[in-house]
């Protein structure tokens, strides 16, 4: 029954070529795990568009700057597997850590200028982790295309250009992010909220649209980024990393929104560090 469970380099790299030798187009969906709805729209989007699917399932050391998070990182692989069969991807790729880092591993991809801010300040290394480990998956995979949350829009844009700068013929695809009924971005570390935690968290989505509405009617950027961030201070949030409008493509920061931009923020509730953003488009 599809997904297949394939743990080494090897046999996907057998079962990849052989796809391609067959003129499959291949998908790829790298994933940490602890699947839900958001991962899963990325696993049918690559299903529709694809001949062939990939998902990968591999919680990254390299990309975790705090242990306690990587030791806390949820870990649910049968449960993973029994929701991709609805789907049927071809393969689960769930190779241990020796398999993608052996002995001697000495090679770190480093995408500099939009690493620099945002989440890249806060999690030294993160995005370092995050490009080495996705270059490894695209190069092991040797997938045509690969599939990525909107969720993380900043790790898109480091995927993108790492893809890009490296000559890695792949296109890599941009989806929107699933949220819960209540707006809440789906995420594996909400299942680490506590059900009040859980309760104040969509504090954090009606901020972002509220403020996004608010400068694409025109109202002053930095007043309403301060105003929002005073609401999630006073909803719970214990503190607030970020919230910031940066341009949507090149994520530089910008004070006047004159072309398409993206308000993206970080907080943490209940010790459980969550991530969002929306577009913020003028003149809407
Ligand atoms: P992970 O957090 O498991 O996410 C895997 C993919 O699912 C990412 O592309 C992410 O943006 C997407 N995703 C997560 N929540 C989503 C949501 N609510 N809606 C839409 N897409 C969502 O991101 C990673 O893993 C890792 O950094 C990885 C890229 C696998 C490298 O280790």
């Amino acid at each position: 029954m599809k997904p297949e469970i394939v743990r080494s380099r090897a046999d996907l790299r057998a079962q990849a070529t052989a796809w391609r030798k067959d003129g499959h187009r291949i998908g790829a969906v790298p994933t940490m795990g602890a699947l839900h709805e958001g991962h899963l729209s990325l696993v049918r989007r690559a299903a529709a568009e694809c001949d062939k699917v990939i998902v990968t399932l591999f919680v990254n050391p390299k990309q975790f700057n705090d242990q306690n998070d990587l030791q806390k990182y949820p870990r649910t692989e049968e449960d993973d597997r029994t929701l991709l069969q609805e789907i049927g991807p071809d393969i689960l790729y769930a190779p241990d850590v020796k398999e993608i880092y052996p002995a001697g591993f000495a090679t770190t991809i480093s995408v500099s200028g939009i690493t620099d801010s945002l989440c890249g300040s806060f999690r030294p290394g993160h995005f370092d982790g995050v490009a080495t480990v996705v270059c490894k998956l695209f190069l092991q995979t040797g997938a045509d295309c690969a599939y990525f949350g909107e969720k993380d829009y900043q790790q898109l844009q480091v995927v993108r250009r790492m893809a890009s700068d490296l000559d890695i013929p792949i296109d890599v695809i941009g989806c929107p992010t699933i949220r819960e009924a209540d707006g809440l971005a789906m995420s594996s570390r909400n299942r680490l909220l506590s059900p009040e935690g859980r309760e104040k968290a969509v504090a954090l989505p009606r901020a972002l649209v509220q403020t996004a509405e608010a400068i694409s009617r025109g109202a002053n950027p930095q007043d309403s980024i301060e105003a929002a961030i005073g609401l999630l201070e006073t909803s719970g949030f214990a503190s607030v990393e970020y919230l910031e409008l940066r341009g949507a493509d090149d994520l530089a920061p910008i004070t006047t929104l004159d072309r398409p931009a993206r308000l993206l923020a970080a907080a943490k509730m209940d010790d459980v560090r969550l991530i969002d953003n929306v577009p913020v488009l003028p003149g809407t």
